[in-house]
């Protein structure tokens, strides 16, 4: 039979780059291979991502591209899964004629059948009903090969229901994955050859509440940590608000859990933060900062802020700017606020000027490179133990790696180091890496 070519395309977070990763091991598995040449695909998946306008606009204008081909090409199968999928449902078939299938966030198991029915009869499919299990993230993704790291779904959806996002009304209601099924898909990896895991969820230390059993996130931690072969182990994301002094001491206690910690804060003004639903203050979050610091002095701590949040004065977001002159993190994401259908910041009055908005972004940005180099330049002379992942982007003569903070490190050495743990002394320290040298081979 002739060969069976896949395409995928993901859009926006870590989650829809692991559910990609799942939507490919579910196709190879009755037959598809994957190919990065859109020209060659027989079916096209875009996992889309609908967090922001920006993302929603990017995978129109994509989906305007691929048109194109399936005017040369009318077999061609075109599906879109993820958040924005999940959004429109068959106002998605409405919007983009070309589209054969829409499918999602609960049903990405369903892909196998999907995509049979649409080759079988060709009609149009939209499967976007919710489910109370967890069918979709049970899949097992074989790691491509070479792969050092993976990441390993604990938990979908979000019951936090923040006023800007629409996640909770994209992937449901919170539900955390039986830790034996997580530790047999662990397992698995480390046999392939994983060394490091990266545990996903949108608010992982809360994992565990709806499974009452009374494991909660540390004790699947310190599970995990018992895997032979895993040797790193991270996570992301954790809500401030549920940052247990628990989990904080697992920073010390638990040898495989990496120094780094991705702590949202959003803003640094309490007044915004309760508009948002955030549930905790600066000055709590700043405590969790100094507690973190207090019990693992060599963690990264890096961050989410938005500007531009309905009714964010000059004044709030002079106070964002403060918090971060204080807390002085690593590195951050920053995001001009993007208003989203059926959020409760939608109702909010006080709108702000887009031009305001890129400006207050802009000059937070500037921040935020100082602190980054700041932060890495306190590195240089310092031994940091990195995992290598293979050759560096910079330079085919060179390999990368990374500490246990999450910072890339590019180094020379004459042997094959990948997924070897190796000791190196950091020689130079630019805003998004650093050089290092090799102190034991
Ligand atoms: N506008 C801007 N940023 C947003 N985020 C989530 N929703 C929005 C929105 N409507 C950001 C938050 C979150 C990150 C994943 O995306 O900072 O932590
Ligand atoms: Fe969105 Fe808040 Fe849930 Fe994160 S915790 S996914 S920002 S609702």
């Amino acid at each position: 039979m002739k060969n069976k070519y896949l395409y995928i395309q993901t859009f926006g977070c870590q989650m829809n780059v692991h559910d990609s990763e799942q939507m490919a091991a579910l196709l190879a598995q009755v037959g598809w291979k994957i190919t990065d040449n859109l020209k060659l695909a027989d079916l096209i998946l875009l996992n889309t991502c609908s967090i922001r306008e920006k993302a929603a606009h990017k995978v129109y204008s994509e989906l305007g591209r691929i048109g194109k081909l399936k005017e040369q090409n009318p077999e061609l199968i075109i599906g879109v899964g993820g958040c924005l999928a999940q959004h429109l449902g068959t106002k998605f078939h409405k919007k983009v004629r070309h589209l054969d299938f829409v499918f999602g966030t609960h049903n990405i198991h369903r892909l196998p059948q999907l995509v049979a029915a649409i080759r079988k009869k060709r009609e149009k499919i939209t499967q976007v009903d919710f489910h109370k299990s967890l069918n979709s993230i049970g899949v097992f993704a074989p790691p491509q090969s070479g792969a050092v790291s993976a990441f390993v779904t604990i938990m979908q959806g979000c019951n936090n229901f923040c006023a800007y996002c629409v996640v909770p009304y994209l992937r449901g209601p919170e539900m955390s994955r039986p830790p034996d099924d997580i530790i047999e898909e662990i397992r698995k990896l480390a046999d392939c050859g994983i060394r490091e895991v990266t545990l996903l969820g949108q608010n992982v230390n809360s994992y565990g509440k709806t499974l009452g059993n009374g494991l909660n996130f540390t004790a699947l931690i310190k599970k995990i940590g018992k895997i032979s072969g895993i040797e790193r182990i991270r996570f992301t994301t954790s809500h401030p608000r549920d940052l247990s002094p628990e989990l904080i001491n697992c920073f010390a206690e638990e040898e495989k859990l990496c120094e780094h910690i991705h702590l949202p804060v959003q803003s640094g003004s309490n007044r915004i933060l309760a508009l948002m639903n955030r549930g905790y203050t600066v000055e709590e979050y700043m405590k969790k900062v100094d507690h973190l610091r207090k019990l693992s002095p060599q963690i990264s701590i890096t961050s989410d802020i938005i500007v531009g949040f309905p009714g964010e004065t000059q004044n709030d977001y002079q106070e964002t700017i403060d918090m971060m002159e204080k807390i002085r993190f690593d590195s951050i994401f920053s995001f001009k606020y993007s208003e989203r259908k059926g959020t409760a910041a939608q109702k909010l009055e006080g709108r702000i000027e887009e031009c305001e908005k890129l400006r207050r972004l802009q000059q937070l940005q500037a921040l935020q490179d100082g602190h980054t180099l700041e932060a890495n330049l306190a590195l240089e002379g310092s031994q940091q133990e990195l995992l290598v992942e293979g050759k560096s982007k910079n330079s085919e003569n060179d390999l990368m790696g990374r500490t246990r903070s999450w910072k890339i490190v590019n180094f020379k050495s004459e042997s094959e180091l990948t997924d070897k743990r190796v000791k190196v002394k950091i020689s130079k320290a630019y805003l998004h890496s650093l050089r290092g040298k090799i102190v034991d081979d």
